[in-house]
């Protein structure tokens, strides 16, 4: 059973690949910071995968810990080769997240995201491990509307987590440059994930406000929040709303364990992909979609633009499709009915 380091592994979207790597028969070592994230994720993962307390320890482990701790990092690998499990892969998800936190906070940022994968990869090139998927995103491309974007189109982060995405996309690529033996390297590039794991144990609860549409529709809809806000009715759009390419995260989870399969079957690569799904919604169609799967009702109004918010953001992504064997299952209606039968369960937790 080989075992993959998943790194931010108990966050909104770790959290949902730990449990695909556990029913693909993959071992797991989760390094998680909990800044973001909440330790009860681990006992959700366990109990979807039926992970009773007689399960061989080393199927999931966790160690809290910071990436930009190089010595917590060296730690986790060496107790691996000591063990005689070695770290084959890294799924490298850990870092900050907020597009407006990065615009105050720029140094946090760089020190989080960029330094601490350089750690990551210091400490991965010490103990041989040649394997990586990293966790980058769409807010690198310059937008075009009505186009969707492809690998080629043109880069230009327009925000300072935008530019440490970018800039670790630079990193490996570097790095597979320089050391042309045998480093795979796919970043996947995500459009934006929403929705929940099916059994309603998992999904995303940021800590403080919320700044994503889905996250403030769930507190819109539950009561906690009185109104939506949509931002802009007047983009150039078929409705005046936003568009943008939502993708369930479970859908997501899967690319993950296909890029994974790929890489640890090839010879040495470097590539970057766009997921997700080809198709994409406006703000007032979500809405409108969740009101009815969901049989709920709300109140929105319109408001100015969002600064930095863009019209049309939607990824063609035919190379994953045709490189992975990967292909998106759900759509808009099953993403509303997850997020909410999540909220639903976890409500009574958090409130
Ligand atoms: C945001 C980030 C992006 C990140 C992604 C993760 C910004 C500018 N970009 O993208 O870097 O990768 O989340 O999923 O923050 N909306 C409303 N009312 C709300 C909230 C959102 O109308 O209260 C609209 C927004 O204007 C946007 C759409 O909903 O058109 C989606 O917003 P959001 O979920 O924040 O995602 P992005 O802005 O696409």
């Amino acid at each position: 059973m080989k075992k993959i380091l998943v790194t931010g592994g108990l966050g909104f979207i770790g959290s949902h690949i730990c449990v695909s790597l556990i029913e693909q028969n993959y071992s797991i070592c989760i390094i998680d910071s909990l800044i973001n994230s909440e330790e009860d994720n681990l006992l959700s993962i366990k109990k979807i995968c039926n992970l009773s307390n007689n399960f061989p320890k080393d199927r999931i482990t966790f160690f809290k810990g910071d990436i930009k701790d190089k010595r917590f990092l060296m730690n986790i690998f060496e107790k691996a080769v000591d063990e005689q499990k070695p770290i084959e892969a890294v799924i490298h998800l850990a870092g900050l997240k907020s597009v407006n936190e990065s615009i105050e906070e720029p140094l946090t940022y760089w020190e989080t995201n960029v330094v601490g994968t350089i750690n990551l990869l210091e400490a991965m090139q010490n103990y041989n491990c040649k394997n990586i998927v990293f966790s980058s995103s769409a807010t690198i491309y310059k937008p075009i509307l009505n186009e969707l974007v492809t690998e080629n189109s043109d880069l230009g982060p327009i925000s300072p987590y935008g530019t440490t995405k970018l800039t670790i996309e630079k990193i490996l690529e570097d790095l597979s440059k320089s050391q042309q033996n045998d480093l795979k390297i796919i970043n996947l590039r995500y459009f934006n994930p929403v929705g929940a794991h099916f059994s309603g144990l998992l999904g995303e609860n940021p800590k403080g406000r919320p700044n994503n549409l889905f996250p403030i529709l769930l507190k819109v809809a539950s009561g906690e929040y009185e109104k939506l806000s949509i931002f802009g009715a007047d983009w150039p759009t078929r409705d005046g709303t936003c568009i943008r390419d939502y993708i369930h995260v479970m859908d997501l989870a899967e690319a993950h364990i296909s890029a994974l399969n790929f890489i640890l079957n090839s010879s040495s690569i470097f590539i970057n992909l766009n997921i997700g799904t080809g198709n994409g919604k406006s703000v007032l169609e979500v809405v409108e979609t969740f009101k009815k799967v969901n049989k709920c009702q709300f109140e929105y109004s319109y408001v100015s633009r969002r600064n930095g918010d863009i019209p049309y953001l939607v990824a063609d992504n035919r190379l994953a499709l045709s490189t992975l064997h990967w292909r998106p299952q759900r759509n808009l209606n099953d993403m509303c009915i997850d997020a909410w039968r999540w909220k639903i369960r976890s409500k009574s937790k958090f409130t």
